[in-house]
């Protein structure tokens, strides 16, 4: 590698994937600006990612809609390639607040592009997510599969998507990666680092930890009238460390040649809502009390990863299983709780 294509701008950095993302970096020994706008990632979280790796990022606090200040630190900091993973991720709020969503997901990324395009950088790697798929007609779901998300968040993932395949057919020499998230759960072993939602969490895993913890009374299991095995939803859970690893697969990619890839990143392993209740219950030795409730809307029976073609291109395979999800999960929440 030389001195150049050991430079990675993350956006969103000191969020919850891009602060593990951030830390495979540096111990990887890439160099890395961290723009993060901290609208919704804790203050000290670029100091506890130092603490991990023992060598820290830079960091630019600024909103990837403000296109001058972003053009400033990208032309400061001459990235080879960025990872981009800033933007709104709550469903519900993106179906109350569309014009948001899209405002700072979908211009926020173009805002980016045209910014790397601006400082010469053809390397990317976006944050999208399992949702553009909407409710799957096959499961495990292949990357070919339709893109027919369900709801403005989705939406502006599979947009993003759009944007970026077309930025590539104009621009040859673009590299990038649309990773496909499923579920991301867990947290950095050193329980350092981890998911921190602010109020009321809307993602299973953190609501399971934060009951287990005492902070919440019990948990609701969103309908046991589906079409699984137990009843309750099915979900590709990935432990974050190995998103994070398969980050740096997918810059790795960028660099051996121009195009634009499509790719899952999940275990192609199912577990159900009830399955994660006894998993978590097991991993932190607290019971975990819940109740059954009404399905939520827009919510699907069964989400799985075909991780096939990350296994080919990307050389990755998912490494952690779900006792260590819930473990790290747990070690990270107990930490706060002090
Ligand atoms: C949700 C988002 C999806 C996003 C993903 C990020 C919705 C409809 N979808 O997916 O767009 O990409 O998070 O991780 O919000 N559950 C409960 N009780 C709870 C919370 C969840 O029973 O308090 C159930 C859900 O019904 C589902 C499973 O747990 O079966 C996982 O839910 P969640 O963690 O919210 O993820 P997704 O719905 O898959």
């Amino acid at each position: 590698m030389t001195e150049q294509s050991k430079r990675i701008a993350v956006t969103g950095g000191a969020g919850y994937i891009g602060s593990h993302t951030t830390v495979e970096l540096l111990e990887a020994g890439f160099e890395v600006l961290i723009i993060d706008s901290f609208a919704n990632a804790e203050d000290d979280v670029p100091d506890r990612v130092a603490a991990i790796v023992g060598r820290g990022a830079e960091v630019e606090r600024l909103d990837i809609t403000d296109g001058p200040a972003l053009g400033r630190a990208l032309a400061a900091f001459k990235p080879d390639a960025v990872i981009h993973f800033a933007g709104l991720k709550a469903v519900g709020e993106a179906v109350a607040e569309p014009l948001d969503y899209y405002r700072v997901n979908v211009g926020g990324s173009v805002t980016l592009f045209r910014e790397m395009a601006e400082t010469g950088c053809n390397r990317l790697v976006f944050s999208s997510s399992a949702t553009v798929y909407g409710d799957p007609e096959q499961v495990p779901i292949p990357e070919g599969h339709p893109l027919r998300p369900t709801n403005p968040y989705g939406q502006s993932k599979r947009m993003v998507e759009q944007i970026v395949e077309d930025w590539g057919r104009a621009n040859p020499a673009l590299a990038a990666v649309n990773l496909r998230y499923f579920n991301p759960a867990g947290a950095h072993p050193s329980a350092r680092i981890g998911e921190a939602p602010q109020g009321v969490p809307n993602n299973l895993m953190p609501y399971l930890t934060q009951v287990a913890v005492g902070w919440r009374e019990k948990l609701s299991v969103f309908g046991d009238d589906y079409d699984t095995p137990d009843g309750t939803g099915v979900r590709d859970y990935i432990h974050v460390v190995d998103l994070a690893e398969a980050h740096l697969a997918a810059l790795a990619l960028t660099a051996a040649g121009p195009g634009v890839h499509a790719i899952n990143v999940g275990t192609g392993q199912g577990y159900s809502v009830l399955d994660m209740v006894r998993a978590f219950e097991t991993a932190s030795g607290q019971q975990i009390p819940y109740v059954i409730t009404d399905r939520r809307p827009g919510d699907i029976a069964t989400s799985l990863a075909d991780p096939s073609l990350a296994e080919q291109v990307l050389k990755w395979r998912a490494r952690r299983g779900l006792d260590e999800m819930c473990q790290d999960a747990w070690a990270w929440q107990r930490g706060r709780n002090r």
